[in-house]
């Protein structure tokens, strides 16, 4: 089997495989419909970018890049507009800035953006007095509000979903053509944020960096924006086949692409070896990401990698473990040692937020900062101790002043989450809590592990 021309794979053959998260919708008719449109449309990304992201990648798996992925649990549709997107760009931009200065690394950056629609559901029903309806799965599939109507999948919200993709990607790409000083610049009403330390941090390293770019200008009459440092790459969990696969395309040497975003993965709930997606996964030239959860088993995952990537390719796979602050120490040894012991190339990426989920005493649904901290600082030491790299982080994060994550040296209270929490499914670390994350990693990466990153 071989990646350049897997054997009878098509971007439909996922069908014959069994779809969990599977979404009904009523009218068959409707839905080829929505495909069809779509199918007709033109991508949204380029090979040639996807490519590169996957160079990038392979670096990274080297040890000489570093991936920042990031964005929102769940993007909307009513979030596409300048300022929610620009903010997005920007805090990616500032903290890409300050994870070099940690790392010492060129940063890749990658929006959980542009396509982040679907979210697939531990609950695929929910019961709200004594009504019961279907979850809500995302924009692309339904509406969050509780109603009959809001709730009944849609294909059309696919047609949605993809405009929406479209016009923010768009925005972005003419961002990152703009001034330098424009896209550094963090949002300036963000009281907290002008006064925290990491931001000055970061400031006055743009400030170094714009003159030496300045001078370098002066010297040589160059450009002194680089193209390279204002790459932004875009990817979201490959959930939604019948999207995926409408924006499947084949270039010119008849390898296929998924075009809708660069870097897709496969999520904890859909990653399992004969599962209709990582049969879509397979037949595609993207950079893959797979999401590692406590129950995934060590050969469980090195059978998945072969499946996916079964020419061992660099840049081609990434995996993203999640395993939760109290069993990433007891988790994440046993897979580096069959990756390792397979001899197959991965990138590690450490996503600290998703095993740490948990409801509040109000019942909402929160993440402390101390354990997102705790399994990111020991996510770096184990793979030291193992010799391998950690070569990337996958954070649930925005640019707003959001109280959803419980901590941190802002300190919010479990009572403070009902004040300002407006993600639509999973809690993000506001922008405070981010940089302040971000800015613990050094000591992390210096030192030998310590008792005190366990938090008990
Ligand atoms: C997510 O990334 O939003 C998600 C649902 O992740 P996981 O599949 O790791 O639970
Ligand atoms: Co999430």
């Amino acid at each position: 089997m071989n990646k350049q021309n897997p054997t009878e794979w098509h971007p439909e053959s996922w069908k014959q495989k069994p779809v969990s998260q599977q979404i009904n919708y009523g009218d068959q008719q409707a839905l080829n419909d929505a495909i069809e449109q779509l199918r007709q449309l033109p991508p949204l990304v380029s090979s040639s970018e996807v490519d590169n992201l996957k160079k990038q990648i392979a670096l990274a798996q080297e040890g000489k890049q570093f991936i920042l992925q990031g964005g929102d649990c769940a993007e909307s549709f009513a979030d596409c507009n300048a300022d929610s997107i620009s903010q997005k760009v920007r805090l990616m931009v500032n903290l890409s800035l300050l994870l070099s200065r940690k790392l010492n690394k060129p940063i890749s950056r990658i929006g959980r953006i542009a396509g982040q629609y679907a979210k697939p559901r531990s609950q695929l029903m929910e019961t709200k007095l004594d009504a019961s309806l279907p979850s809500y799965r995302g924009d692309l599939v339904n509406h969050i509000h509780f109603s009959e109507s809001a709730r009944t999948p849609n294909p059309q919200r696919m047609l949605q979903g993809y405009s929406y993709a479209s016009l923010t990607l768009n925005y972005i790409r003419s961002m990152l053509e703009s001034d330098l000083d424009q896209i550094y610049q963090l949002d300036q009403e963000t009281e907290e944020l002008r006064n925290l330390k990491q931001a000055k941090q970061v400031h006055q390293s743009l400030h170094q960096f714009q003159q030496m770019m300045q001078m370098f200008h002066n010297f040589t009459g160059a450009q002194p924006v680089t193209k390279s440092l204002m790459e932004f790459y875009t990817s979201h969990e490959a959930l939604h086949l019948h999207y995926e696969q409408a924006l499947t395309r084949q270039n010119k040497e008849g390898r296929w692409y998924n075009l809708s975003t660069h870097f897709p993965w496969v999520g904890m709930r859909t990653a399992s070896s004969n599962s209709a997606h990582i049969e879509y996964l397979r037949g595609i030239a993207n950079p893959v990401a797979i999401k590692v959860g406590p129950k995934m088993q060590p050969e469980q995952l090195t059978e998945l990698c072969q499946i996916i990537n079964p020419d061992n390719e660099a840049g081609c796979l990434t995996l993203i473990h999640r395993f939760g602050h109290k069993a990433i120490a007891k988790k994440l040894p046993s897979m580096i040692r069959a990756i390792k012991g397979a001899d197959i190339k991965v990138l590690w990426c450490c996503d600290p937020m998703h095993g740490n989920s948990r409801l509040a005493n109000n019942g909402i649904k929160t993440r402390d900062f101390d354990h997102i901290q705790s399994e990111l600082l020991q996510a770096f030491d184990i793979h030291k101790e193992n010799g391998t790299i950690l070569g990337g982080i996958h954070l649930e994060m925005t640019a707003e002043a959001v109280m959803e994550c419980t901590g941190s040296s802002y300190q919010i209270s479990e009572a403070e989450l009902n004040q300002a929490y407006t993600s639509l499914v999973d809690p993000r670390l506001n922008i405070s809590q981010v940089f302040e994350l971000v800015d613990s990693i050094d000591t992390s990466i210096q030192k030998i592990p310590q008792k005190s990153r366990l938090i008990p």
